[in-house]
């Protein structure tokens, strides 16, 4: 169903219900900001006791307004909102903004408030936004209905935060650098629309060229990664999602109430979905301002142009480190410097006009990397030296930018005296950063997004598999009033998935132990087997290296004596018979079931310095075949697992049809809320791999 949010940012008529003469209240600024900021459409203050506001009359209810209301802004007291609801219902009042506070925020009691404000909403088929809200802007509209300061320019970005305060500080920042916005959303407690509804509206709305969020929480993971990942295809969609650390997460949950996901299921969340994901709002408006006003690069290939050596080689160094490349530039661009440019200027990547270039020499330079077809995007650094022609320079950037169909970012660096070029540049919609490490960063987000774009929808292959065979162990194990599955349970699993597991079979005797070695093949292992040891090392109860049949009868008449002795409740099944299993790299597959996104594949080097070394990382399930092939290159020890110093390299695709079918267990099985293969053992290219230990926990 197409979500409709025009009562909100194509209104024919708002009231303010709360509306108030006294210019030091809320209910004043809102009518203030609506009414100075050019609404075309009718106000309508509400109020019981004045006259008018603002020279608009006012109303003692909204059922009072003669004509059709199709938004109302409310800021009455919280105790007063419900009823207002309810007349906003029965006036057929198409959108809400409560800026109101005191709902979920502050306890139970207003938790029960605003889900009796959500339940008057949702019977007169209203749509809300808030409670708890600065309120909302749309500068086509125009619509100031905040009770923030000013009105931002009209521009590309689109905003929504559920940090009410922050929305002022960046509108106030936006006004002192000319960012220009298309729509501006205070979430609030997201009692009905939250980021998801507006993801989706904005991804239709032509004016909004960038979405942009802050968000604390999301309210509904799996929903969020389907429509970011549509939308997100479409046009580019950043987001800084703070509360993720530790620290920051418990203040969250005191914060707005939401829990937080962990840190880890955002940033896989979020490279699944194509958001592109800032690391502070400084972060977030460095990339929207690219994004809003600039073409997408063609390829990766970016070309410094500079008048300082220093800025070159950072911008040179902060390229590599955001895997970006220095375009190499053809031999007629070469030749067009080398004739246009003094001799001491570097005619290579990057550009150096030298210190006391003029605009034209910029201009000669920007115009020939700007031409030549190995180049996808441009960076201009200036200093400002006594001769440097700020404004004029600014101007040929601009120029070019306009014929040239690449984006061009600018580091004109410092600040008072490159002020006014600045201006040129940002008035042509050219994003200026006060250093190129930042240009770098907007430059690499764009890079992304363009490869987001282009590449393929997700394709999930379903294996053939034996369903049934895991459903009734999963049957059999709750029925025991079990939660945790090993061993012989986990193995039928593995076999049902098709994942390799080493030859095992469980013996009762020591004469059907050996008869099951030497069936097997020397050496074996053997692991007492019972459903009632878990650490089976513990007790003496695995022996590796077993070379023959009479060692394999001795090691099960110990091992059996042993585990009697040490728990002598324990059920004792007998003994299990292992293929020993050697020469492979030991990695780690698993899956944890985050609260907010569902399962969460982790993949990283296994044995015993998994926790030490955390090298791992992580995806939500399910997954395509590409996605696993880059969770594989994406650990720091990959390149061990290619092979080094003459080492064979590990059967790589035997792993990723591992994490595939792994995959599909998991989405196939909500049930199953923690999973691991540790280790995973691989062996040589076109050897496989050998799932050793898999345990399971249930929900
Ligand atoms: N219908 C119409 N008007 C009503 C009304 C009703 N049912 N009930 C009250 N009013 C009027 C009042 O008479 C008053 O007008 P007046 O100035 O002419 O007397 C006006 O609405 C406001 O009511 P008042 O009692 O003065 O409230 P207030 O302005 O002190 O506080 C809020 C109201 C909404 C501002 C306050 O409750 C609040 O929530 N503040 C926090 C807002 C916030 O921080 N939001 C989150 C931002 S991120």
């Amino acid at each position: 169903m197409a979500l409709t949010l025009d009562p909100f940012f194509n209104p024919r008529s708002v009231a303010v219900v709360g509306a108030s003469a006294d210019p030091k209240k809320l209910g004043h600024a809102v009518v203030y900001n609506i009414v100075t900021h050019g609404f075309p459409g009718d106000v309508y203050p509400i109020n019981p006791k004045a006259e008018e506001i603002m020279g608009r009359r006012c109303y003692p209810s909204v059922l009072a307004v003669p004509g059709e209301v199709d938004l109302a802004v409310i800021v009455v007291p919280s105790q007063a909102v419900l009823a207002v609801v309810e007349e906003c219902g029965q006036k057929g009042v198409g959108g809400i903004i409560v800026i109101t506070a005191g709902f979920r925020e502050v306890g139970p009691q207003g938790l029960a408030m605003e889900r009796d404000l959500l339940a008057t909403v949702r019977r007169y088929g209203m749509r809300m936004i808030g409670p708890n809200c600065l309120g909302i802007i749309d500068t086509f509209v125009p619509l100031q209905a905040s009770f923030a300061l000013g009105m931002p320019k009209q521009g590309g970005i689109a905003f929504m935060s559920q940090s009410g305060a922050l929305c002022t500080s960046i509108l106030d920042m936006a006004l002192a650098d000319g960012i220009g916005f298309s729509r501006f959303v205070s979430l609030g407690n997201k009692a009905d629309l939250n980021e998801i509804d507006f993801l989706q509206a904005w991804g239709d709305d032509p004016n909004s060229r960038v979405i942009t969020a802050y968000l604390e929480g999301i309210a509904d993971g799996a929903r969020f990664i389907e429509v970011a990942r549509q939308v997100s295809k479409r046009k580019p969609v950043i987001a800084v999602k703070s509360g993720t650390t530790q620290a920051g997460s418990r203040a969250v949950s005191s914060h707005t109430g939401t829990l937080a996901g962990s840190e880890r299921a955002y940033e896989a969340a979020f490279l699944q979905a194509g958001v592109l994901r800032a690391t502070s709002v400084q972060d977030l408006f460095d990339m929207a301002v690219a994004f809003a006003r600039q073409p997408l690069p063609a390829t990766d290939a970016v070309a410094v142009v500079t008048n300082a050596g220093g800025p070159g080689i950072m911008a040179t160094d902060a390229l590599e480190r955001a895997g970006l490349r220095l375009a190499t530039l053809t031999a007629e661009t070469q030749a067009k410097l080398r004739e246009g440019l003094p001799p001491a200027a570097s005619v290579l990547n990057p550009v150096d006009v030298l210190g006391d270039a003029m605009a034209d020499r910029y201009a000669l330079a920007i115009n020939a990397v700007a031409d030549d077809p190995n180049v996808g995007a441009i960076l201009v650094i200036l200093t400002p030296q006594i001769m440097t022609q700020i404004q004029e320079t600014a101007a040929a950037v601009t120029a070019v930018a306009k014929r040239s169909g690449k984006p061009i970012l600018t580091a004109f660096m410092g600040k008072q005296t490159i002020a006014a070029g600045e201006r040129i540049l940002v008035e042509h919609g050219l994003p200026n950063y006060p250093v190129p490490e930042r240009a770098v960063n907007a430059l690499a987000a764009m890079v992304r997004q363009k490869r987001w774009q282009e590449r393929p929808v997700p394709k999930i292959e379903r294996f053939e598999v034996d369903r049934e065979a895991v459903a009734e162990v999963l049957r059999r194990v709750r029925a025991d009033g079990r939660l945790t599955i090993g061993d012989a349970e986990a193995r039928t699993i593995q076999a049902a998935y098709g994942i390799p597991f080493p030859k095992s079979v469980l013996a009762k005797t020591p004469d059907q132990a050996a008869a099951a070695a030497e069936e097997i093949g020397f050496p074996v292992v053997l692991k007492i087997a019972s459903p009632d040891i878990l650490h089976k090392t513990d007790i003496g109860g695995v022996k590796l290296n077993l070379q023959t049949a009479d060692q394999v009868r001795d090691a099960f008449d110990l091992m059996v004596y042993r585990a009697q002795r040490y728990q002598p409740t324990a059920e004792i099944w007998g003994c299990l018979v292992q293929q020993q299993v050697r020469g492979g790299k030991e990695v780690l597959l698993g899956m944890n079931r985050d609260p907010q996104f569902g399962p969460l594949l982790v993949f990283g080097l296994g044995g015993i310095y998994v926790e030490a070394l955390k090298d791992v990382t992580f995806r939500v399930a399910p997954i395509d075949r590409e996605q696993a092939r880059e969770m594989l290159s994406e650990i720091r020890s990959y390149s061990l697992l290619k092979g080094v110093r003459g080492e064979p390299p590990s059967d790589l695709d035997a792993i990723v049809d591992v994490m595939l079918r792994l995959s599909q267990l998991v989405t196939d099985f909500p049930e199953i809320v923690e999973l691991d293969i540790n280790p995973l053992m691989v062996f040589e290219r076109g050897k496989g791999a050998l799932g050793i230990d898999m345990r399971l926990v249930l929900k």
